[in-house]
Formats: structure tokens, C-alpha cells, sequence
């Protein structure tokens, strides 16, 4: 008895232990989770608090460290007390939204928007972006970005099957301070990107991490080539409300011929302060919102009901409240502040018209050839060195630029350090103090 108990708990013994090592690879994973990215190791998830020592200044996602304002959190507080703000909206979105997007958008599309049919809710754009390429791509479609890129796009465009095909904003060139609109396109290398498969391009505008915003002239020049070659135009503006230096921000969509094959996406949470909301729209003609809807449909079939009635009380009353222009001059004041401890400090930087980052050059970074960096860090570019080195001997974090790159790109972005102002002021002063000691690091 004695023996058969011992037997048959060894059996069960060797049979747990193999099968616990072929348990893992039980369920075989989809081929579309081995692409884009998708399975290695994050630079969100390396540069994270969890990693760094516990008052580290984290500069490096770009998120805020304060709330949406009040009056827009009471018309959230309002919406949970209702009824019906607590059940599904239509997947286009809550009508009261799409009106309130219409009233406030009109005048930057110069057109009358149809609250029916060129105006779609999302999950965030990013839920919007990746319906557009749930949409319109077939097995193999090219997809050209831009780089830097912003990261969800790679997963969003293989995942539907697309091809990414890489493109580089080119800086100017030596280790100086200059303008975000000094980084160019090659029209000539856009064309020759260009194949018969190619379906869509990409745009981002004010771009992060860059800060640029593109000109009338640059946008002409994309278009022309978008006309040319009967692509879509995914324009990706989410920072619109983030444009500096009286610097005017030009939508693509309303270029000569572009509205026809231009997609806008929109963020509530850049807008106001709600990144966690998952709030954002799409803006375009019927033919190019109908299929996004049909895909947004079967990804969430709505987005939230009741961050949705407090976003359109956003868009309602931002303007009684001065909201946009006094986030704007808040944003441009600690924009201001930042690179002026950068000048102090003597380090060069690309200057952002729009969004909340900086890009810091970091070829001057001397670190100690011995530094104990992890595994994670060994063997990346130098800026990975240099945000990891930051975080531990400076107390702020960053984000590495040349992870918005392909490999083949990957060392016009080494240069790069990003970092966010996004956050309260006191926080960005205690970090301005912190930043100082790079002066000891500088060669
Ligand atoms: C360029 C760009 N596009 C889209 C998004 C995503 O926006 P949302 O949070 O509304 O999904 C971000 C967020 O960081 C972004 O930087």
C-alpha cells in the first residue's frame, strides 16, 4: 500500500514536473504576436519607476502628474449619477459628444462636420488608429511612418497584416541646440519608399518625441505624393492643442484634395489631462469613418459612456473657462523653463513647437566605461546607457529616442534623450535641480 502511495506520488512527481515545462508551450501563440514588436521587452516597461531607486523624478513616460480640471471631473461625477451614462453609448459614439467635437472642431476643418458620419468616438486614438488599420489594410499593404515613430503604430499596423516601411526625420547636423523644425523629410527618399503596395502613410503632427510641427509647405509635399500614389493619410494630431511660438498648427486633412482620403486622429486625454480616460475621436469623410466604425465596433463596440459626457462637457465649456489657452500658456511657461536650465547647463537640445517633450542631446554624456547597467541595458544604444545613468545618478528619468527607430535608423536616435514636462511645477523645479549635475557628466 505503502509502496504503491510512494509510486504513484513519484509518477505524479516526474509527470507534474514535465508537464510543468510543457504546460508553457500547451497553447501555441499567434504568429501576429512574434511581429511588430510585440513580445520584446518595452521601453516603458525597463524605464518604469519599479526599476529606478524610489524618488526618482519620472520625466520619461509622457504622462501628466495632475488631474483633468474639476469642473470637467464633476461632469463625470454627474455622469455616474445618471442612468443611462452608465450603459453602452452607440459605437459612434454619445450623440452630445459627437455634437460637442462638431462645435469645436468646425472652425479648425472649416467645414460643417455631419455628427453622423465624419465623426467617430474612440477608446483614445490609439483604439481609433488601430481601427483605421483594422479598416483598411490587406495582407501586405506598406505602411510608411515616419521616424521617430510612435511605438503602438508598428504593432497596430502588423497585427492587421501591413508592411511598416521606415522613413527618417533627419536632425541638422552637429551636436547643437536647434529647432524642432530643423528635422526634414526627404521628399526624394519618401517617393522612393513608395512601392505598388504601398496603402497608407503615417503623419504625426506636432510629433512626439520631436516636438515639430510641420509646415503648409512640408504637409504640401506629403500630399502631393499622397494624391500621387492614391494613399490614405492617417493623421495622427493628438498634441494639437500643444503648438508654441504663436506657431500655427496645420491639419493635412484640409490641404487641397486631402479631406478625401485623410483620417484625423484626437485625444481627450492629451487635451485634458485624462490620459487614463481612454477618450479620443476620429475625424474624415463617410467613406473613410464607415469602415473605422465597422472595425471599432467589433475591437470595443463602444467607448465609455460616462467619461464620454464629461469630455463633452469639456469641449462645451473650455472656452468660458479659457481652458486651451490657459493650459497652452502653462504648457509654453514650463516648456520655457526647461530649456532654459538646459542653456544653463550647457547641454544641447532640440527646441519643441508642440507636444510636452524635449529631446535632450546626449552624445556629450561621458559615463564610466565600468557603470554596473543591467542586462537590459547592456548592449543597447548609448542613449539607453545615458536614461538608465540619468535615473540612478541624477534622480529623473527618460526615455531612450532610438527605440522610436528601426534597427537600420536606430543611431540617428542614440543621440537622444526624451524627456516630458507634463508635469506639476513643482515637480519640473525639483527636477530642473536635479538636471543641473549633468554639467558634471558633460565632455
Ligand atoms: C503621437 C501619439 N499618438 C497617439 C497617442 C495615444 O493617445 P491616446 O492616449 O488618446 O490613445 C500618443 C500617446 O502618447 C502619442 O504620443
Amino acid at each position: 500500500m505503502c509502496l504503491t502511495t510512494n509510486v504513484t506520488s513519484e509518477c505524479e512527481t516526474a509527470s507534474n514536473s514535465r508537464s510543468r515545462q510543457d504546460r508553457d508551450n500547451l497553447i501555441a501563440i499567434s504568429s501576429r504576436l512574434r511581429t511588430g514588436r510585440a513580445l520584446t521587452l518595452d521601453v516603458w516597461s525597463t524605464f518604469n519607476a519599479a526599476n529606478f531607486p524610489p524618488d526618482c523624478i519620472n520625466l520619461g513616460q509622457g504622462y501628466m502628474n495632475f488631474s483633468p480640471p474639476q469642473w470637467v471631473k464633476d461632469a463625470a461625477n454627474d455622469a455616474l449619477m445618471s442612468v443611462s451614462a452608465n450603459h453602452y453609448s452607440h459605437p459612434r459614439g454619445r450623440l452630445r459628444l459627437r455634437q460637442a467635437i462638431k462645435e469645436f472642431y468646425d472652425p479648425t476643418f472649416h467645414r460643417s462636420l455631419d455628427v453622423d458620419t465624419e465623426i467617430l468616438v474612440t477608446s483614445g486614438a490609439n483604439e481609433g488608429q488601430y481601427s483605421v488599420f483594422a479598416a483598411f489594410l490587406e495582407e501586405g499593404d506598406e505602411v510608411i511612418m515616419f521616424e521617430p515613430f510612435f511605438d503602438q503604430y508598428l504593432p497596430g499596423v502588423t497585427f492587421n497584416g501591413g508592411k511598416p516601411v521606415f522613413v527618417p526625420l533627419h536632425p541638422p547636423s552637429g551636436a547643437k541646440t536647434h529647432n524642432s523644425s530643423e528635422w526634414k523629410i526627404d521628399i526624394a527618399e519618401l517617393r522612393g519608399a513608395i512601392t505598388e503596395k504601398t496603402k497608407m502613410i503615417i503623419l504625426n503632427t506636432p510629433h512626439n518625441p520631436v516636438g515639430k510641427v510641420f509646415s503648409w509647405d512640408e504637409l504640401n509635399e506629403i500630399a502631393l505624393v499622397a494624391e500621387e500614389y492614391n494613399l490614405l493619410v492617417l493623421s495622427d494630431e493628438v498634441y494639437d492643442c500643444m503648438v508654441y511660438d504663436k506657431k500655427e498648427h496645420i491639419r493635412i486633412a484640409n490641404l487641397p484634395n486631402m479631406w478625401d482620403r485623410t483620417v484625423t486622429t484626437l485625444s481627450a486625454g492629451k487635451a485634458f489631462a485624462a490620459t487614463g480616460w481612454r477618450v479620443g475621436w476620429v475625424i474624415g469623410p463617410k467613406a473613410l469613418i464607415d469602415p473605422t466604425l465597422a472595425a471599432t465596433t467589433r475591437i470595443v463596440f463602444c467607448t465609455n459612456s460616462p467619461l464620454q459626457e464629461a469630455v463633452a462637457t469639456g469641449l462645451e465649456m473650455a472656452s468660458k473657462h479659457d481652458f486651451f489657452e490657459n493650459q497652452l500658456k502653462e504648457y509654453e511657461e514650463k516648456r520655457n523653463m526647461f530649456i532654459e536650465t538646459l542653456d544653463h547647463i550647457g547641454v544641447s537640445y532640440c527646441l519643441p513647437e508642440g507636444s510636452y517633450f524635449v529631446m535632450v542631446d546626449i552624445s556629450r554624456i561621458s559615463m564610466p566605461d565600468d557603470y554596473p547597467f543591467p542586462a537590459t541595458i547592456q548592449g543597447r544604444g548609448r542613449d539607453f546607457k545615458a536614461c538608465w545613468f540619468f535615473a540612478f545618478e541624477i534622480g529623473v528619468s527618460c526615455i531612450p529616442v532610438s527605440e522610436f527607430y528601426c534597427e537600420e535608423h536606430c543611431a540617428i536616435g542614440e543621440n537622444y534623450a526624451r524627456f516630458c514636462f507634463c508635469k506639476d511645477i513643482d515637480t519640473l523645479r525639483c527636477a530642473m535641480d536635479r538636471l543641473k549635475k549633468i554639467a558634471n557628466y558633460l565632455v
